[in-house]
């Protein structure tokens, strides 16, 4: 069969492993159509392009997935419905148009201004201020696992996976209790609308300009006030960060909470729900991590690694370069796929297979290099926190629901339910 892959082809969602696998051994550097894009998929292939800064730029973060390109400002031929795309987001903003031509933003960025925003957001995320966070992730665990015992059956996503990433975030950022559903939509609305089926709708109608006015609207206010009025969270770190670098604008502000939202909510989730799944599926290891918990740190990095929670990255090449022989043109697309890269035989003996004792040394779900994932060690934190609580219960209980839905995206994967009861 002719090989044929495209990052955003909602065939393959439930399984696109074995395309990789084929990626990998027939065409390891590859052309797709939809995005255009050169595809790697092999370990070696994907590390050297998010190490190499010099050479491939993530501002392709925001031109394939949001079709917003700064460059089109300069010249409108770079992609002619980015300024339409640019112009829609603009007029549901609460900000001045240039507000939004001068915005960094840390995904998107490059050395050396990354650099800068990057030392401004550390700062929210040290060691110490990620640790002080354990207690009241452990209470809320607490909290969900008294509601779920109580009630026989229960949702491992909805229920738990869920709720516990997504409070803790709204919390670090100051979202009140009664706006926390929001949160949740807003993030769902965005993951569909750029990287899921509601793409092709274009951002209008995907109501994804519409999110993200309301969003604005209301981390903007909150930026405001935490500038006149400083408390001890998230939002007046970053907004009144001293230093050279200086904090970051109301707009900046939004635009980082929007990556938070997204990188920190979904991922965590799905990484939780997928450990629940695999020790399903691998009673014998279930067995072992109940009778050894020092295994379960070891066990988040093997679901890392073999169902990672965000697949692909993009990358645009700044100078025309090549790849296994295949010049790549500036400008060119190049798409890193993660999830492949994590099962790579040349990198890991039996790739394919889930194993929670093997050294997962060097799995790159949290990306590699400078845009290493800032809160990584918060979902550390948060997967071993709730495998603690929940590795104890799983030998009871059994799936519920034979058919299991995936999050509408080829982007960010995991189950959108895991329905589980008291096994008779
Ligand atoms: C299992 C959970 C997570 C996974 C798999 C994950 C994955 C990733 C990946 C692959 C990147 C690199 C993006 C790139 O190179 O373009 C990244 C970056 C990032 N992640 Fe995470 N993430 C997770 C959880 C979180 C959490 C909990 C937060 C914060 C609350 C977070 C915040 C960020 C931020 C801010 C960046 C951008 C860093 C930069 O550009 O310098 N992530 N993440």
């Amino acid at each position: 069969m002719t090989l044929s892959y495209s990052p955003f082809d909602e065939a393959i969602r439930m399984n696109p492993f074995p395309v990789y696998a084929r990626l990998r051994d027939e065409a390891p550097i590859y052309k797709s159509s939809d995005p255009d894009a050169w595809v790697v998929s092999r370990y070696q292939d994907v590390l050297s392009v998010l190490k190499d800064t010099d050479t491939f730029s993530s501002d392709a973060m925001s031109t394939v997935m949001m079709g917003v390109d700064p460059r089109a400002m300069q010249d409108p031929s770079v992609d002619p419905t980015a300024i339409e795309n640019m112009m829609a987001i603009a007029s549901a903003m609460p900000f001045p148009i240039e507000e939004l031509g001068r915005s960094r933003n840390l995904i998107v960025s490059d050395p050396p201004q990354h650099d800068d925003l990057r030392k401004i957001v550390n700062r929210g995320f040290t060691p110490r201020r990620v640790a002080a966070w354990e207690p009241r992730i452990r209470q809320l665990v607490a909290e969900c696992m008294e509601q779920v015992e109580d009630a026989g059956s229960f949702d491992v996503i909805r229920d738990l996976a869920v709720p516990v990433p997504v409070i803790v975030v709204a919390e670090m950022l100051g979202v009140e209790p009664e706006r926390r559903a929001d949160f949740k939509r807003w993030s769902d609305t965005l993951i569909e609308g750029i990287t899921g089926s509601r793409r092709r709708e274009g951002f209008v109608k995907s109501g994804v300009v519409e999110m993200l006015g309301e969003f604005a609207r209301y981390f903007g206010k909150i930026a405001e006030r935490r500038r006149s009025e400083p408390r001890d969270d998230l939002v007046s770190v970053l907004v009144n960060a001293g230093g050279d670098e200086g904090g970051l604008r109301p707009m900046e502000l939004v635009t980082f909470v929007l990556i938070l939202l997204v990188a920190g909510n979904e991922t965590t989730t799905n990484l939780i729900g997928h450990a629940a799944k695999l020790l399903l599926d691998h009673p014998d290891q279930l067995d072992a991590v109940n009778r050894d918990r020092s295994l379960i740190p070891n066990l988040v990095e093997e679901v890392l690694r073999y169902e990672s929670p965000i697949q692909l990255l993009f990358r645009r090449a700044r100078v025309a370069t090549e790849i296994h022989g295949q010049p790549i043109a500036e400008n060119e697309v190049v798409c890193a796929i993660l999830g492949s890269a994590n099962r790579d035989p040349r990198q890991w003996p039996r790739g394919e297979e889930f194993d929670i004792r093997r050294s997962t040394q060097g799995h790159v779900a949290f990306g590699f290099g400078v845009h290493f994932c800032l809160g990584a060690s918060l979902a550390r934190l948060e997967a071993c926190c709730v495998l603690e609580a929940l590795v104890g219960d799983l030998p009871k209980l059994r799936q519920r629901n034979p058919q299991l839905q995936y999050v509408d995206s080829n982007l960010v994967r995991g189950l959108r339910n895991f329905e589980l009861e008291l096994a008779a």
